[in-house]
């Protein structure tokens, strides 16, 4: 079945601009990914990675579970695995419903994903059950400019066409919100600005969440 997530054409699009564009976002983001992505365990689970855009942040020789729906990004997320030397497993599911078992990993991380998944609220549920006590979820997201910006009105003005070339992207989500909501032990984040022509998506977040650890019976 051909979802809004692969698409023929757009799902195609978006693997080819993420592709080219992935060193010029890169560049922006590299510094709050490098902090938020340090020390991640051998076994990771991503959410959207795309063609892989955070291959780069993982250990040596880690293993990827990668949760992606759009299949126009398979091959390319592959072959950029088999060069960094990552374990990869793709699943072409969507973060919403995770076929993972409760409390089976330590590390979810995620890349401008939340802005895009149906169901944002639903995907951090699914973060919080595969996840084990203690786990952390890590993530750079884009998200809603303050009230009354220059960010903000570009935000509403180019909504519309900004979802349908980037299958279903929103750029007006409270998503520090949503994370500090979603019932995590704890969470850390910090709100920052790009400078990009690509006006709706310069204000960002980047940040962990951890679960609740298990508490010991006295
Ligand atoms: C804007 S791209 C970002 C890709 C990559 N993380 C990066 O930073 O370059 C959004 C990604 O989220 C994926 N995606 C969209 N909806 C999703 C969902 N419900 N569950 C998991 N991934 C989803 C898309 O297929 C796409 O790969």
């Amino acid at each position: 079945m051909t979802t809004h997530r692969d698409h023929p054409v757009l799902g195609r699009f978006n693997s080819a601009f993420f592709q080219v564009m992935g060193g010029y976002l890169d560049r922006h983001m590299r510094q709050h990914k490098a902090e938020v992505f340090a020390d991640l365990p051998g076994t990771v689970v991503e959410l959207g990675p795309g063609v892989g855009a955070n291959l780069r942040y993982l250990p040596p020789g880690a293993r990827l579970i990668a949760i992606e729906p759009n299949r126009h990004m398979h091959a390319r997320l592959r072959r950029a695995a088999r060069a960094h030397g990552v374990d990869l497993e793709v699943r072409s599911i969507v973060a919403e419903q995770v076929d993972l078992p409760d409390a089976s990993v330590d590390a979810v991380i995620s890349s401008l994903v939340l802005c895009s998944v149906g169901d944002p609220e639903a995907v951090l549920r699914e973060v919080r059950r595969i996840l084990r006590p203690g786990g952390r979820f890590s993530f750079v997201e884009h998200v809603v400019a303050e009230d009354g910006t220059g960010t903000r009105t570009a935000q509403r003005l180019l909504r519309r066409p900004w979802a349908w070339l980037f299958e279903g992207c929103s750029c007006e989500r409270d998503l520090a919100g949503v994370i500090r909501s979603a019932g995590f032990g704890s969470v850390d984040l910090q709100p920052y600005r790009i400078r990009s022509p690509f006006l709706p998506f310069n204000t960002h977040i980047a940040g962990t969440a951890v679960t609740a650890s298990a508490t010991v019976p006295a």
